[in-house]
């Protein structure tokens, strides 16, 4: 295997980080291409924990080169602060090990106010993170963004940023009554910040290209979920971007034919966070005990994270949405030793049993059904799994077609099972 895509199966925060972080370091390559600062991947490195919101899994493993391709938007300050966090834990970042698309959309300070002012005024409340991911991605679709090589030249800049600002400054002033910086400002802000990036900008198609040419190893990482998608979730409560198998290709600029293996990352139950359909949350002390025990508060906001049962109706289509080949299921840990542990095998949906939540259905009526099973209480210290546990992921495998490749059971790199083969990593 010579290319992997790791995607979140559900709505995000499905345990992404250390994956791809385990994986990387049998990769030539890592390259995120959609989303930006919104995704907050945590990776626990010998007891130390680092947050990645915009920079590859990959920058932890010094012969892997990292990518940042040009369907990401790109916050050049939140970038500038999380380069310095990881250099100060003591990982080295070159312009040999980071490359960023020249070509990739900035999240500028009126994308963040426009976002900031919409879900606090505005009448639909996404409950997005705040960080102007939607309006950056508006922007880039109404062909008024500011491109990264834009940030090089300031009279360019200038232009570019009052295009930018345009019909926004109607609706800061008349709409929302918020303050803005102007022009000026801003454009002095980002052209300092380009500076400072500027060693790590090229061409990254061109890479990737080369990188395909020479039969590197490839990882691609997701941020989110596919749940999120903005074409295949649960729209409007999605993110702004295609975070399924199709945003690859536009992405990072990659032919179809490239990727040879879709990895879903899935967490054992399942958890949202903002607003949205959900059919098998838990209101009960239940949930709340997954949430107190998986530690269910968002990486990037902070906030608490709503948690539920397995909702296979759900992961069926996110197997048939990105094509996924398997799964890695995550965070069994947080299950073993509950008193009572279900799964959702079906939705009981206008006075039918369906299995696959396809677009159509409205999540709000769908009833999950929901299956008992033999609660589980493993240590994972080394121990054979628990017939118990292994039903619950013969229940999945069955149910989706798809084998679980691997089985996560903690934060640290080491609580991992291969249950098959990753570029080379032999199973146990
Ligand atoms: P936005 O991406 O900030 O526009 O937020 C849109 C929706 O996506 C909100 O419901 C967010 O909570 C959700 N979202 C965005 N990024 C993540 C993530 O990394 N994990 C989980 N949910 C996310």
């Amino acid at each position: 295997m010579k290319t992997l895509a790791i995607i979140g199966s559900q709505w995000g925060d499905e345990g992404k980080g250390k994956i791809t972080d385990l994986l990387s370091e049998k990769c030539d390559y890592v390259v995120r291409y959609q989303g930006g600062n919104n995704a907050g991947h945590t990776i626990i490195v010998d007891g130390k924990k680092i947050v990645l919101h915009l920079i590859p899994s990959g920058i932890l493993h010094p012969h892997c080169v990292s990518v940042i391709a040009h369907g990401v938007v790109f916050e050049p300050e939140a970038f500038q602060h999380e380069l310095n966090r990881v250099m100060d834990s003591g990982i080295t970042i070159t312009s040999e090990n980071l490359k960023i698309s020249e070509n990739l959309t900035i999240i500028t300070s009126y994308n963040k106010i426009l976002d900031a002012a919409r879900e606090n005024q505005g009448s639909v409340k996404i409950g997005t993170t705040g960080k102007g991911i939607g309006p950056a991605y508006e922007d880039k679709i109404g062909r008024r963004a500011v491109k990264l090589k834009d940030l090089f030249d300031y009279d360019i800049l200038k232009k570019k940023l009052s295009r930018n600002l345009g019909e926004k400054e109607i609706l800061f002033k008349h709409r929302y009554a918020v303050s803005f910086p102007t022009i000026e400002e801003e454009a002095e802000r980002l052209f300092e910040l380009g500076k400072k990036i500027k060693p790590f900008v090229c061409d990254t198609f061109s890479v990737l290209d080369k990188a395909i040419q020479n039969g590197s190893k490839i990882l691609y990482e997701g941020a989110q979920g596919i749940l999120l998608d903005i074409d295949y979730g649960t729209y409007p409560y999605v993110t702004s971007s295609s975070t399924s198998l199709g945003g690859i290709y536009t992405g990072a600029g990659i032919p179809e034919s490239h990727v040879e293996e879709v990895l879903g990352i899935t967490k054992a139950y399942t958890t949202r966070v903002g607003e949205g359909p959900f059919p098998t949350e838990l209101f009960n002390e239940l949930g709340v005990e997954i949430q107190t025990k998986g530690n269910e508060f968002g990486a990037t906001t902070g906030r608490k994270r709503r948690c539920g049962w397995l909702d296979l109706p759900l992961l069926k289509y996110s197997v048939k949405a990105s094509n996924l080949t398997s799964i890695a299921l995550t965070k069994l840990d947080i299950l073993s030793g509950l008193k009572e542990l279900k799964v959702c095998v079906a939705y009981e949906y206008e006075g039918q049993r369906i299995d696959c939540a396809y677009p159509g259905i409205d999540l709000t009526k769908a009833k999950p059904i929901l299956k008992n099973m033999p609660a589980f209480n493993d240590l994972f210290q080394g121990e054979p799994l628990s017939s118990e546990l292994e039903d619950y992921i013969k229940e999945i495998e069955l149910f989706l077609n798809i084998p679980v490749g691997i089985i996560a059971f903690g934060p640290e790199r080491k609580e991992i099972i291969f249950r098959k083969d990753y570029f080379g990593i032999i199973k146990r």
